[in-house]
This record gives structure tokens, C-alpha cells and sequence, in this order.
């Protein structure tokens, strides 16, 4: 597949006005010092764009558009990428609503990882922080906003309400089947994480990318951190396994990054493209699988 990229701006399709609008919205929630009622407030009457989109989310991600999803993509057959044109091929995900504010894709991914970086972290852990969102690339091969972010939830078993707006599951197809509705559904009790179907997004894409390269640390940010029911709130332990809560701390860190290096300086690429160059050249080969 070439490397060349559409120079038009690309916007998604779907009730967000743009893609980071729910990153925004789960800033928000988790913010400090918010009780789980001003979360609620907050959901209903300052996002119905949120709202719409979480309702498409919860009724979509059954157990067959799960598979049908990692049956297309986890075989990782988009064409070979380096880092760089990856990052500038999502970049063409262009937000629209406020240009002077509003970080480009790549802005958020070394806003991360130059956080990460600056508290002295592992190599491997800012790389992670790089990488973490360039799976929302699956929006620009097509995948509706419902099927690339959002947090996430395993499906085949029963939904945790602790999942944002649990509600909106009465219209998902799955309700009708027993099985599916079951506190441990097609999974094995303490199965693992890894070994359950998540809700398709730009998580479990970028760490099918990346299995090949990083540290299992790494590995679960990627793949968990927008697993909030689980990072955050406690629920599904009853599939977790040893290592995955041997992990979760790692994930937490992570999660910090992620959600709070939003709106400090806007890095300089150019400036920072030598210390990325060689950081990618010490676990990566050029071009990667997408
Ligand atoms: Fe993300
Ligand atoms: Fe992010």
C-alpha cells in the first residue's frame, strides 16, 4: 500500500463532532473532585453528541460484529507503515471545530509521551505514549466513530454497570441470547484478559500492531486503556487473571498520561523528530504491519 496520504482533511462520520470529543468527555468524567452525580449532569445535558454516540456504541458492539471486526483487521493487512506516516495518515483526521485550540492527532500523541518522558519512565513506556492512539487510523479505512473509540467492554458475557450509560445495552441484539447475559458468558472464570473479545476499537488494533515489538507492560496500555469498567471502576475481576492484576498498576499509570497531558504546550515536532527517529529505530523495524 503507498505511503501517500489524501492532502483533503478527512472528518469522521457520526454524532461526535469530532473524534477527541470523547477523550474530552472521559477527561471530564474522571476529573477530580466530580461525584458520580455531577458526572451524570454532565453527561446528559453537555454532550448529547456523546450521549448519541455511546447509544450507537452500546447497540452495535455485539459478539458477531466483534469477530467480523478482528476477523478484517487483527490480520494486519492495511499495508506496511513506518511510525511516522502512520502518525501523518491519522493526522489527515482532521478536527474541524476549533482549529487554534485543538490539538492535532500527533499534538495528543507527543503530548503523551513527552509527558511520560519527562517524568522519567522507561524508553519503552514513552514509545507507548507515542503509539497509544494511532489506532484511530481505523476511522480514516472507515470504521464508524462507535467502532473506534469509546471505552470498552468485553461482549459474550454480561455488561457491567459500570459501564457509561449501561442503559442504552436494552437495544443491543445480544440482550436475547442467554448465554451472552451470563456473569461469565463464553469465558472461562479468570480466563485473562487477553483471552476475551473486547469491544472493537482503536485499543485492541494498535496492540495487535504492536504484539510483535513490546514489552507485555506496554502491551496492556495499549490494549486496556480504555478499559475503564475494569482500570477504574473494579468490575470484570471475575475474568482477570494474576497477571492481569500484576498489571493494572502499569495501566493506571498510563491512564494518567492519556487523560491529563491535554492542554500544556504544543510540543515542536521538528524539535523532538531526532529523539522519536531513534526511539522508534530501538524497538521497531522501519515499517510495521497495520
Ligand atoms: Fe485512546
Ligand atoms: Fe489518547
Amino acid at each position: 500500500m503507498s505511503a501517500q496520504v489524501p492532502h483533503a482533511a478527512v472528518s469522521p462520520a457520526g454524532p461526535l463532532a469530532e473524534l477527541d470529543q470523547w477523550d474530552d468527555f472521559v477527561q471530564g468524567r474522571y476529573r477530580e473532585g466530580k461525584s458520580e452525580a455531577e458526572f451524570r449532569v454532565y453527561d446528559a445535558a453537555a454532550t448529547p453528541g456523546v450521549a448519541e454516540f455511546y447509544r450507537l456504541n452500546h447497540e452495535g458492539q455485539t459478539v458477531a460484529y466483534v469477530l467480523e471486526k478482528e476477523q478484517q483487521y487483527f490480520g494486519l493487512n492495511k499495508g506496511m507503515k513506518t511510525i511516522w506516516e502512520a502518525a501523518e495518515f491519522l493526522n489527515t483526521l482532521v478536527d474541524t471545530s476549533d482549529p487554534d485550540t485543538d490539538l492535532t492527532q500527533i499534538e495528543h500523541l507527543l503530548q503523551t509521551s513527552e509527558a511520560i518522558r519527562k517524568d522519567n519512565h522507561p524508553r519503552w513506556m514513552v514509545l507507548t505514549g507515542f503509539l497509544h492512539d494511532l489506532g484511530k487510523c481505523l476511522c480514516l479505512y472507515g470504521v464508524p466513530q462507535w467502532g473506534v473509540v469509546g471505552d470498552t467492554f468485553p461482549v459474550g458475557c454480561a455488561w457491567s454497570e459500570s459501564i457509561v450509560f449501561p442503559e442504552y445495552f436494552a437495544a443491543n441484539p445480544d440482550r436475547m441470547v442467554p448465554e451472552y447475559q451470563s456473569k461469565y458468558g463464553i469465558y472461562d472464570p479468570n480466563s485473562g484478559l487477553e483471552n476475551l473479545h473486547m469491544s472493537f476499537g482503536h485499543d485492541g488494533y494498535i496492540a495487535e500492531v504492536m504484539k510483535p515489538y513490546l514489552p507485555v507492560e506496554a502491551l496492556y496500555m495499549l490494549r486496556f486503556h480504555s478499559f475503564y469498567p475494569w482500570h477504574r471502576h473494579g468490575a470484570y475481576d471475575h475474568l482477570a487473571n494474576e497477571q492481569d492484576r500484576a498489571m493494572l498498576t502499569w495501566v493506571l499509570k498510563f491512564n494518567q498520561y492519556d487523560l491529563y497531558s491535554k492542554g500544556h504546550a504544543k510540543p515542536d515536532l521538528l524539535e523532538l523528530k531526532p529523539y522519536y527517529d531513534e526511539l522508534f529505530a530501538e524497538f521497531l523495524p522501519e515499517k510495521v504491519a497495520w
